[in-house]
C-alpha cells in the first residue's frame, strides 16, 4: 500500500491509535519536551523530525514508560498507558526501537528473537515466532548467528524484527536506519512499509529527509522542545519555520 491508498483507505478519520495529550518531561533545569500534543491514527506512519536535542527521543521515552513524565496523558487504544510500565506496555501492543541499539552482542540472531517474544508468548510459542520474524525481517539465514558478527543493516533487521517479536500494533522507530548507506536505507523503508501494509502503525524518527518523505503519510516537526508545526510532508518542507530551525536552505526547494 502506498502513501495515497493509505489515506484512500480512510487513515486519516480512521481510529487514534496513540493520543498524547500536553507531553512534559524536565531534566532539571531544562525543559526536553514542553506540552507537546500529538495523535497517530491505526495504519499511519508518521514521521517526527527536527533538529539534534530537539526532544524527540525523549517524547519517545515520555510515551513508552521510559522516563517520568512532568505533565501529560497519554492514551494508547483508548485506555491510559501513563504510569504503566515499559513492559506492559509493550504488551498492551506499543513498542519502541532504541536509538542506540540494545543488541547484545554474545546472543544468536534467534535467542534475541525468542527473548522479544517471551513479553506475550510462552517459550514453546516464542521460539515459533522467532522463526517467522526472522523470514519477515530476511534474517532466516542467519538465525544462529551471534549478534556481534551480524552486518549493520542486519543489526538494523534484528532491531526492527525484535519489536515485531512482541506482536505491536504500533512501533515507535528511533532513527533505525542512522549510519545505512542509500540502497540499505531503501530495503528498510521497504521493510518498514511491508509491515505497515502487514496492519503495524508506525511512528518514526529520522534524520535522512529523503527517507521521512516517502514513508510517512503526516509529518510533525520539533524544535527544543516544543512542536513547530504537523501537517502533509509537502507543506512540512516548505514551511518557512521548518526551512529556518532544521532544514537550512539547500532544502528550501525539495
Ligand atoms: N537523561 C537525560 N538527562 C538530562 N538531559 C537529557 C537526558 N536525555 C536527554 N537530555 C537532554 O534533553 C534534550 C532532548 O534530548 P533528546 O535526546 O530527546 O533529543 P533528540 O531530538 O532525540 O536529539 P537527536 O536528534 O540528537 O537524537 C537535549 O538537550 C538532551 O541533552
Ligand atoms: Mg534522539
Amino acid at each position: 500500500m502506498s502513501k495515497s491508498d493509505a489515506s484512500a483507505t480512510g487513515s486519516d478519520s480512521g481510529e487514534i491509535l496513540l493520543s498524547a495529550v500536553d507531553i512534559s518531561v524536565q531534566f532539571g533545569g531544562l525543559k526536553a519536551v514542553d506540552h507537546v500534543s500529538l495523535d497517530v491514527r491505526r495504519g499511519e506512519i508518521v514521521g517526527l523530525i527536527g533538529p539534534n536535542g530537539a526532544g524527540k527521543t525523549t517524547f519517545f521515552q515520555a510515551i513508552s514508560g521510559f522516563v517520568r513524565r512532568t505533565s501529560g496523558e497519554v492514551r494508547f487504544r483508548g485506555e491510559r498507558i501513563d504510569g504503566v510500565a515499559p513492559e506492559e506496555i509493550c504488551r498492551r501492543g506499543l513498542t519502541r526501537t532504541f536509538q542506540i541499539m540494545e543488541v547484545f552482542p554474545s546472543l544468536t540472531v534467534r535467542e534475541t528473537l525468542t527473548a522479544a517474544a517471551l513479553v506475550r508468548l510462552s517459550m514453546a510459542e516464542a521460539r515459533k515466532v522467532a522463526i517467522s520474524i526472522a523470514e519477515l525481517v530476511r534474517l532466516d539465514g542467519k538465525l544462529d548467528l551471534t549478534c556481534r558478527h551480524l552486518t549493520l543493516p542486519d543489526q538494523k533487521a534484528l532491531e526492527i524484527g525484535k519489536a515485531m517479536a512482541t506482536q505491536p500494533q504500533m512501533i515507535l522507530l528511533d532513527e533505525v536506519m542512522a549510519g545505512l548507506r542509500p540502497a540499505e536505507t531503501q530495503d528498510v523503508v521497504r521493510m518498514i512499509q511491508n509491515l505497515r501494509d502487514r496492519g503495524v502503525t508506525f511512528l518514526v524518527v529520522e534524520h535522512n529527509m529523503d527517507v521521512i518523505m516517502s514513508l510517512s503519510d503526516r509529518i510533525v516537526v520539533m524544535g527544543t522542545g516544543r512542536k513547530i508545526i504537523e501537517g502533509a510532508p509537502e507543506d512540512v518542507v516548505r514551511d518557512p519555520k521548518v526551512i529556518e530551525i532544521y532544514l537550512g536552505e539547500e532544502l528550501e526547494l525539495a
